[in-house]
């Protein structure tokens, strides 16, 4: 369609794939975690990352998906450095214990690329009590990210290399729940809306890049925290839905991109020097957007953290971990 050809100010387009935003850039010596590479935007990310010679840790929650993805990896790009390491995204003691593995590698840590996820799934609660969407999506990314935070400083201390860390929300971020945020009844069966509650999610991944980008400028370090909207892509995140299968399958294949023009945005702001030194935004096709009014209400931003915050250290001390 020739609206997916107009091109933003970055010179790049909804047309634009991975291969394409990152032409020419060689990112042999740098290291990414990427949640969520056995499928779809994930999967592409990690290919055209390893392709541009980046060390690809996959954080996946299936290993053996896992080593069969790295293996079809390596069969196209035979030197490609990748990992496997297991993470539940959903599960605080998988995050610990995965980044306990991470620390333990020794390894640097420039990129990291919060992008697993679900979508509308029936009301569930994680291991940790958590209703599903939020803990998958968010909370999970939300203690990974900060339980990381020190090896991306010193990584970035060490080599001088701008850090870099994506944050995958969706445009879906608008349709959250009228308070955008359930602070009091995230957990609500009742009221709860599956649609909605992938909403507040996505949302909370938009909210999550920009307070985080605004600490780390305030403590002068050079990381950069961005969010992003991939656009519509046919992949596996309709499983959990029959409504959204439907809507995927018959409303919106008109406007949906391939999974190489789903994962240019991604790549895009983890590799691309033209985006240097910028943070704190939500992007849509390469180019900067822009995003529901809870996002840039610095009150209703700190709640949001402080809620976060709240959540993962109340289910941290309150079991077993
Ligand atoms: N596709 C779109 O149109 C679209 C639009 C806007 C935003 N997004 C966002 O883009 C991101 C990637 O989505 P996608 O479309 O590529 O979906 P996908 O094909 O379903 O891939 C999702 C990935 O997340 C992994 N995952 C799910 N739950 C996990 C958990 N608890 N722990 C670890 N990994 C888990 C999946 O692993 P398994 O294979 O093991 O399930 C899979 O690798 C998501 O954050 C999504 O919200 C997508």
């Amino acid at each position: 369609m020739w609206i997916f050809s107009w091109k933003g100010p970055s010179g790049f387009s909804a047309s634009s794939t991975a291969e394409e935003v990152t032409q020419g850039i060689e990112a042999y010596g740098l290291t990414a975690i990427i949640t969520g590479p056995t499928s779809g935007i994930g999967l592409e990310t990690a290919r055209v990352l390893a392709l541009r010679g980046v060390h690809v840790v996959m954080a996946v929650r299936n290993t053996t998906a896992g080593h069969k993805v790295k293996q079809d990896i390596i069969n196209e790009v035979p030197k490609a450095k990748i990992d496997v390491m297991e993470l539940d995204v959903s599960s605080l003691k998988s995050v610990n214990k995965f980044v306990a593995e991470f620390k333990s590698s020794g390894y640097p840590l420039n990129i990291l690329i919060a992008n697993a996820g679900i979508m509308a799934p029936p009301f569930s609660l994680s291991e940790d009590n958590i209703e599903l969407q939020f803990a998958t999506n968010h909370i999970g990314h939300f203690h990974l990210t900060n339980s990381l935070l020190e090896t991306m400083k010193n990584t970035t201390q060490k080599s001088g290399i701008q850090g870099r860390i994506v944050i995958l929300s969706s445009v879906l971020h608008a349709t959250t729940y009228k308070e955008g945020v359930r602070f009091d009844k995230i957990n609500d069966e009742k009221s709860y809306n599956a649609l909605h509650a992938y909403g507040q999610s996505k949302l909370a991944n938009a909210l999550h890049a920009k307070e985080l980008s605004r600490r780390l400028k305030e403590e002068g370090v050079n990381i950069t925290v961005n969010s992003v909207h991939p656009g519509i892509i046919a992949t596996n995140i309709a499983r959990s839905s029959l409504l959204v299968r439907v809507v995927f399958g018959y409303v919106v294949r008109l406007f949906l991109k391939n999974v190489e023009q789903g994962a240019s945005t991604t790549c895009y702001l983890a590799l691309n020097p033209a985006v240097k030194g910028i943070t704190g935004e939500y992007w849509v096709d390469n180019n900067i957007s822009t995003t529901s009014a809870f996002v840039n209400d610095p009150e209703f931003v700190k709640k949001f953290w402080d809620f976060s915050v709240e959540l993962v250290n109340g289910k941290l001390t309150s079991s077993p971990l």
